[in-house]
């Protein structure tokens, strides 16, 4: 039934039918030469109603890693998933779909291996949950291509993966700043507040989100005069402080006669279209739309034009949003609503199973399966394909088509860029943020988690709603939020409409206080998160990884929330409320403990591998360094870039030798690609109770500005060795 290919020593490639070219794939798989086969390695493979089945006995040490934006635990065991692209804003525990659709998975137990299948629609990973030992994937289809990926090592089988799917996208630095949004900010004046805000509060800020407001009635491509009169003197103003604005994107086209991007779009025939040839109508924030058929190639060019209303302005960032796509309702779907509520009337005096009827009928009108098998996009070759069929494929091409125009227009500039949906094959040329997550505790737990898998499928530069978005938040909650934020890449905190305001300042001075040492300690951090970022992508492992990626043993494959957050660093974060402190296991090695939050302040502890209770108030957050690995810190800015960074501080636990490879580039273009990017290769050597230390840079273009390193050097015993060396 399949045929097959040998890509590379641990990666095989298994193909039924014709599979649609979903762009995933950057290997070229063309005019290649397929073998017949039958078997699939580990999977005993079952067809049934149309349906593929790939059944696989898992033994009780197995675990399951990866699925990328999916709920449930670390460890995939024991839940359904269902990759389908869905705008869900309840993320509660028994949900299958999310906004992303990331079937690369690897199990490592008895055996260990990887499997991806690139197929843009329907499939089910039931992983133990109908039965507890059997993995179960359901592929609803005859056409798809699945790898296999034969290697005992996780790290090697996701380096395996990216040299299939490409390497994780780069953001400029500044992107590593800070970020607030609001849904929304309604006015110009409302956000040049909140930008003086920050700076007179003095927490460190490098974007504010400007959320659907900021539209004229939402349509795309158009600014609200009344409220943002001076959208581009504001975007100025705001940079003149460092501050870069970055607006909302949502595919839906307003359909309004005279409004251009509806003319143009529906002169060109560039939306989806129903069965009929006609426009295909969906509602979303502007009511009634058309979706533009972004797997056209012309489409998304003529798509990516529109953003030069704001790139002209010097826009470096875009948030695409809605783009699963989310449909609120269809016309077909509202009418079915109203007969219901009809004979609802009808019937009142009586009314009973009506009622339970016509709610459910109205909580299944948004995003029904029913209408996105009713709309069909034309594809390249002329040929019309059922959006069902492709469905996981339409935010990654709409987010294509903004990458694409933002690298023709400015080739060696980097942009910042999220999607909301996602397919693999976006983590190249964009991110993802992880969507409507609530102010929970629960949520901060989520967000761990679904790091440390997002990091799997390439999604590096990610992150979640900080403080939560659905929902009202405590002090408490946004603090501990803004701790875990503090060491993940994606560090932007955002609510939704109606909730209760969370920005730093907004409950207590203790808590305002409390905020702005966090963030500062962020930007204290930035050398070495870009630092270990860069090195992470050159060498394609994930940034963020589970300890069990480090470490071996049963033990660490149960710690799902603690995480190295590059080489050297282990993050434990406080996710619990009303907590003083948390258990953290330290494995293996000795670990350099530092909970404080304030930059300045370190009062660091050596631990022997364990497990401990770990104090940590509420200005803390439980920070582990590596032994004989370093960090690199800086004085915090008020942005990314404020100021050249002449002074670096190299913190580490040196029990033998430690060496760290320091990286920096100029931070908004691809020169690095070229060998412009400088390098401090600091080595560390104990010697009996001193330490040698030998800096060496590479710098051939100039990029370091760094005059002084500050070593800060403890020994297994606790003692600190302090040393300043002049460069
Ligand atoms: C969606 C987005 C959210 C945004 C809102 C309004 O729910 O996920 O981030 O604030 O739409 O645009």
């Amino acid at each position: 039934m399949f045929t097959k290919m040998q890509l590379t020593q641990y990666t095989t490639l298994y193909r039924i039918g014709k599979p649609f070219k979903t762009g995933a794939v950057i290997v070229d798989l063309e005019n290649k030469d397929f073998q017949q086969n039958d078997t699939i390695p580990y999977f005993q493979v079952e067809e049934k109603d149309n349906k593929i089945n790939f059944i696989y006995n898992m033994s009780k040490e197995d675990v399951v890693y990866g699925l990328g934006e999916t709920l449930g635990a670390l460890n995939k065991r024991g839940k359904i998933y269902r990759f389908y692209n869905t705008d869900d804003p309840e993320h509660t525990p028994e949900k299958m779909s999310l906004y992303g659709s990331h079937p690369f998975m690897i199990l490592d137990g008895k055996s260990t291996f990887g499997l991806f299948i690139d197929y843009p629609s329907e499939i089910i990973f039931d992983i133990g949950f109908t039965d507890k030992d059997i993995l179960k994937i359901t592929v609803p289809s005859k056409d798809f291509d699945l790898y296999i990926f034969d290697s005992d090592e996780k790290l090697s089988i996701i380096k395996e993966y990216f040299n299939l799917t490409g390497k994780p996208y780069i953001p400029p630095k500044w992107a590593f700043g800070f970020q607030q949004s609001r849904w929304s900010y309604f006015s110009e004046e409302e956000v040049r507040n909140v930008a003086k805000k920050f700076r007179e509060t003095g927490i460190p800020c490098d974007v504010i989100y400007t959320d659907i407001d900021y539209m004229d009635s939402y349509k795309v491509f158009t600014i609200n005069k009344e409220k943002f009169p001076n959208y581009e003197g504001m975007v100025k103003d705001l940079k003149e402080i460092g501050i870069k604005v970055i607006p909302i994107l949502d595919p839906g086209v307003k359909i309004e006669k005279g409004y251009e991007m509806y003319e143009e779009g529906k002169d060109k025939g560039f939306f989806c279209v129903d069965e009929n040839g006609n426009d295909f109508v969906a509602a979303v924030w502007p009511g009634a739309t058309h979706f533009p058929n972004f797997l056209n190639s012309e489409v998304r060019r003529w798509w990516g034009k529109k953003y030069k209303l704001f790139t002209d302005m010097g826009i470096k960032g875009f948030w695409n949003d809605m783009n699963e796509p989310s449909i609120f309702y269809t016309p077909k779907g509202l009418d079915n609503l109203f007969e219901l509520l009809k004979d609802l009337e009808e019937n009142k005096e009586n009314a009973g199973i009506e009622v339970f009827l016509a709610r459910e009928t109205l909580l299944n009108i948004a995003n029904n399966p029913e209408d996105y098998r009713s709309f069909f996009h034309k594809l390249d070759d002329g040929s019309l394909i059922n959006h069902d069929k492709v469905h996981n494929l339409y935010g990654f091409n709409m987010t294509k088509a903004t990458a694409d125009e933002l690298k023709e227009l400015n080739p060696n500039e980097r942009y910042l860029l999220l999607s909301r949906s996602s397919y693999p094959g976006l983590h190249r040329i964009a991110s993802i943020w992880m969507g409507d997550n609530k102010s929970w505790w629960e949520h901060m737990l989520v967000n761990i988690r679904m790091l440390q898998s997002l990091n799997m499928m390439g999604f590096f530069y990610t992150g979640a709603d900080i403080g939560g978005f659905g929902a009202d938040s405590s002090a408490e909650l946004v603090i501990r939020w803004m701790e875990l934020g503090a060491f993940t890449p994606f560090y932007r905190n955002h609510t939704a409409l109606n909730t209760r305001p969370q920005e730093p300042w907004q409950f207590d001075e203790e808590s305002l206080n409390i905020m702005r040492d966090i963030v500062r300690l962020r930007y204290a951090f930035i050398p070495y998160t870009y630092s270990e970022y860069m090195n992470s992508v050159k060498e394609s492992v994930p940034f963020v990884k589970p300890l069990s990626f480090v470490f071996e043993g049963d033990r660490v494959k149960d710690i799902e929330d603690q995480y190295m957050y590059g080489d050297s660093l282990m993050v434990a974060p406080v996710h619990e409320q009303n907590k003083k402190g948390r258990y953290v296991h330290l494995p293996d090695v000795k670990w350099l403990n530092w909970t404080a939050c304030k930059y300045g302040e370190r009062n660091m502890k050596v631990y022997e591998p364990g497990d401990y209770y770990i104090q940590a108030y509420l200005n803390e957050i439980p920070l582990f360094i590596k032994e004989n690995s370093l960090i690199v810190l800086s004085e915090p800015m008020n942005y990314v870039g404020e100021k050249d960074i002449t002074e670096l501080t190299v913190i580490g636990l040196v029990s033998d030798h430690a060496i760290y490879n320091y990286y920096d580039d100029d931070g908004t273009t691809y020169n690095f690609t070229k060998g412009e990017f400088g390098n401090l290769k600091i080595d560390i050597t104990k010697v009996g109770k001193d330490f040698k230390i030998d800096v060496k840079p590479y710098d051939p273009a100039n990029i370091l500005k760094i005059k002084k390193i500050h070593f800060e050097i403890y020994d297994s015993d606790g003692s600190v060795i302090k040393k300043d060396m002049t460069l």
